[in-house]
């Protein structure tokens, strides 16, 4: 994907609302079919209000990139630290916590630069090893992370409403010095 057509930037605090409405409707966009409507809109209310997204824009453990295109929100890369799960032993982890790009531009190339400028991001604050956590159905995405490098290293349950989702945990060790 040419670097003129989309533009990468961090978000910060200013962004919350609007970054809560883009991930509502990414997220509905991508599990309306495979989730019980119930189930997904509890989650959605629960975890992408503005007061959420504002916090976690202050905080200074994640750091949210925007992919714009033409002006419009294309997709966002989440990426949080803090204690992964046990599975995950490579050293200095970093969490990609949340990885969307919107359905139209899905397969063109998007994914994969949220990704490398995540990869740049943990590498410029010292973090050697990038885990996520990913529905067990989400075969498209895991095919994605595992062409990108990404091991799965274990499993737990995430609740999406009072739906206990089987996901896989996958790490990536990464390269350089
Ligand atoms: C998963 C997601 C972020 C990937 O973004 P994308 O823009 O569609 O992916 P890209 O077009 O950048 O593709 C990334 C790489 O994976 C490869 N790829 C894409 N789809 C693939 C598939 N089904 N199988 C194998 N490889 C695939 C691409 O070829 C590309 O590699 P390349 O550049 O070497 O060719 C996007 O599809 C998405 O937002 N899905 C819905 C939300 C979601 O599931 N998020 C993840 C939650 S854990």
């Amino acid at each position: 994907m040419s670097s003129d057509t989309y533009h990468l930037f961090k978000a910060t605090a200013e962004h919350a609302d609007v970054l809560a409405d883009f991930s509502r409707r990414t997220f509905r966009e991508a599990f309306e079919s495979m989730t019980a409507p119930r189930d997904l809109e509890a989650y959605i209310e629960l975890h992408f209000t503005p007061e959420k997204m504002c916090r976690q824009l202050a905080d200074r453990r994640s750091a949210v990139f925007i992919a714009e295109i033409n002006g419009l929100w294309m997709g966002y890369a989440h990426l949080k630290a803090g204690t992964p799960p046990e599975c995950v032993k490579g050293p200095n982890p970093l969490q990609l916590y949340r990885l969307y790009v919107s359905g139209a531009y899905q397969g063109k190339g998007l994914g994969q630069v949220l990704m490398k400028k995540s990869y740049a991001y943990a590498k410029g604050k010292g973090f050697k090893t990038l885990w996520l956590s990913t529905w067990a159905k989400n075969t498209r995405a895991i095919d994605v992370y595992r062409q990108q490098g990404f091991e799965t290293v274990g499993n737990q349950i995430f609740w999406v409403g009072n739906d206990p989702q089987q996901d896989f945990i996958m790490a990536k060790i990464l390269p350089g010095p």
